[in-house]
């Protein structure tokens, strides 16, 4: 089968297309035909060894896809031949196979494309992590989002919409703002022309944000605290910028504010029960039309490693998928 390896932790044009043998699923897996893989920014970071998890090399990039099971391991009992299903698999998505654990895989929903199954749970289900379990979001409250038209940017404007939440995104181009305001964003700011904080007190009456979703880092973060309210929370969620920001914790005492770490890959495993629940609700929302991931295009897979460059270099709005 083709699928995209990495052989060395470098920059994303080392990944070559090559043709490897097919995995076989151990006892608890399942072999999945991938039919669509989301790209993520984790992918970009894992490649170049920068990311918090470093798989052992070679090793196919792509950690969430949707396809069609071809075997089921000895053991699983749930799934069979020709089921449609979505699947984490970490890394191996780029592919025309891939192996996937049975425990982490589940049935793509009635009415639902491969594309949508491949786009949904990893960033919606970080973002409902986030604004739900970290971020205590309640009804009425303010939310900012920043690196909003992004993967997890664009689910948590729509989440936080659904949590009734008035939603302000901000990123760094009228055309990207425009995207968030289709997806439901009340107001926007234009992080790249105007001042974060003054905007964000101006948009609140001066009385500041009470949750700030924060995916991207660097030279966002602190004027995104500064325009929190009292007892406001930041979510820090990952830091697609490059820079680690480092925060005065004055900031935090002054107004009573919280700087909440969101980790959804291991509260999945620390919260199992809190993991299914949520992803029902996420069901629950696409069955009624309230979330809807937005994929803005689709690459072969022979193109798989422009997708991922293409996420490196900010080019993307919403998701893309690559289609083996
Ligand atoms: N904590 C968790 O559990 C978790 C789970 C999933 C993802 N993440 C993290 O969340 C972050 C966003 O992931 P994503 O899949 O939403 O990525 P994405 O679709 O690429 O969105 C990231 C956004 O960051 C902004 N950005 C600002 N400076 C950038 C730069 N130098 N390079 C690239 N983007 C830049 C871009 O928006 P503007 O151009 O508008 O600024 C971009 O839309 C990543 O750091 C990822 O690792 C964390």
């Amino acid at each position: 089968m083709k699928a995209l390896i990495c052989e060395a932790y470098g920059p994303i044009d080392s990944l070559v297309l090559k043709d490897i043998p097919s995995p076989e699923p151990g006892p608890k897996q399942v072999l999945i035909e991938v039919k669509s893989a989301a790209v993520n920014f984790p992918d970009a970071l894992m490649v170049q060894g920068l990311y918090q998890v470093k798989p052992p090399l070679p090793f196919a990039p792509g950690a969430e896809i949707a396809g069609v099971v071809k075997v089921v391991g000895a053991e699983v009992k749930h799934f069979k031949a020709g089921d449609k299903v979505i699947a984490l698999t970490s890394t191996g998505g780029f592919a025309e196979f891939c192996v996937a654990d049975a425990m982490r895989t589940m049935p793509l929903p009635e009415g639902m494309d491969f594309d949508t199954g491949a786009a949904l749970v990893l960033t919606y289900a970080t973002s409902l992590h986030g604004l739900k379990d970290c971020g205590n979001l309640k009804a009425g409250e303010t939310l900012v989002v920043l690196g909003a038209a992004g993967g997890v940017g664009i689910a948590a404007i729509e989440i936080g919409k659904a949590m009734g939440a008035r939603v302000i995104a901000a990123a760094s181009s009228d055309d990207k703002l425009t995207l968030c305001k289709k997806v439901g964003a009340d107001e926007t700011v234009n992080y790249a022309t105007e001042n974060l904080k003054d905007r964000i007190n101006e948009l609140t009456g001066g009385k500041g944000a009470d949750v700030v979703y924060d995916p991207v880092g660097g030279p966002y973060t602190e004027p995104a605290i500064r325009a929190l309210a009292w007892r406001g929370r930041l979510l820090v969620v990952g830091f697609a910028a490059g820079d680690i920001p480092k925060i005065p914790l004055n900031l935090a005492l002054l107004k009573e504010r919280s700087i909440v770490g969101v980790y959804w890959g291991d509260s999945t495993r620390h919260d199992p029960a809190g993991h299914l629940a949520n992803l029902k609700q996420l069901n629950d929302w696409f069955a009624a039309g309230v979330i809807k991931p937005v994929v803005s295009q689709r690459y072969p897979l022979a193109e798989a490693r422009t997708a991922i460059a293409d996420i490196a270099a900010r080019k993307v709005k919403g998701k893309i998928v690559v289609v083996p």
